[in-house]
């Protein structure tokens, strides 16, 4: 499967897909609600949201007294940040950026990386570049907590073929392994009669073991694991693979 040189600017588009369904902007204030608790930070400390997207997260971070940073590539979704922002009656700090490209240096006392926002680039050193820049722009001793897709209970579920019905649109995901993640085919038919769209993308897969490789390599110590924002123990029958590290 052919997949398009950085797709995420074709994918990450609301014309596609968003991030924030309602489903998971429901799901949110409790997501956040653990990562806080295993972050302990104080009132005021800045906290980096990489990859933010419609900022669904950030706010719940900043309504509970956090200096939040949100970080994206999509201008779609940081504009649905800050509206959401506003609603919320809470002040966030958007910028628009790669996340191969952080500029910050030594600035925030953590950073999250949430619901699989990394893996997304064929070349591994890109992911290793993504890692370095987040523990570049923490403080000494700052904490990195990261929630992805658990890469050994894809492989052992792995379903060549999958569809769901969304409220406007059938999302249909064809799916083929490959020895370092997985090349995917989405396909979004309107029930409008609207036009139908495909986007194709790659996501490596992590296991424990591998992420925990890829954070040294990038001066990030791990120091804990789950298996999901429940707090539940990391197992292979576990979907999300989340990592807290600190900074070295
Ligand atoms: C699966 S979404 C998750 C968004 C958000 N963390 C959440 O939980 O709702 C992945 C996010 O990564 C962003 N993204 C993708 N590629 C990126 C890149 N190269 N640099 C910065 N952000 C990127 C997308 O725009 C999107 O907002």
């Amino acid at each position: 499967m052919k997949i398009p040189h950085e797709w995420h600017r074709s994918l990450f588009r609301n014309s596609f897909y968003n991030p924030a369904s309602p489903a998971a902007v429901a799901k949110a204030p409790a997501e956040a609600a653990f990562v806080l608790k295993q972050l302990k930070l104080k009132k005021g400390s800045a906290l980096l949201d990489l990859c933010c997207g419609p900022g669904r997260h950030a706010v719940e971070f900043a309504k509970k007294g956090l200096a939040v940073t949100g970080y994206d590539f999509s201008g779609e979704y940081l504009a649905e940040a800050a509206a959401r922002a506003k609603k919320k009656k809470v002040s966030l700090r958007l910028v628009r950026g790669d996340m191969r490209r952080l500029k910050f240096r030594g600035e925030f006392d953590a950073a999250v990386n949430l619901f699989t926002s990394f893996g997304y680039f064929q070349k591994f050193s890109d992911d290793i570049k993504t890692l370095k820049g987040a523990a570049r722009s923490l403080k000494p001793g700052g904490l990195f907590l990261i929630d992805v897709v658990n890469g050994g209970f894809v492989r052992k579920n792995f379903r060549p073929r999958d569809w769901v019905e969304l409220e406007d649109y059938y999302h249909l995901e064809e799916a083929k392994a490959g020895p370092d993640g997985v090349y995917n085919a989405w396909t979004r038919i309107p029930k409008n009669g609207g036009k139908i769209l495909t986007r194709r993308f790659f996501s490596r897969l992590y296991d424990k073991e591998r992420l925990g490789a890829a954070l040294r390599k990038a001066g990030l110590s791990p120091l804990k694991y789950w298996g999901g924002f429940s707090g539940r123990p990391l197992t292979d029958k576990t979907n999300r693979l989340i990592i807290l590290a600190r900074k070295n």
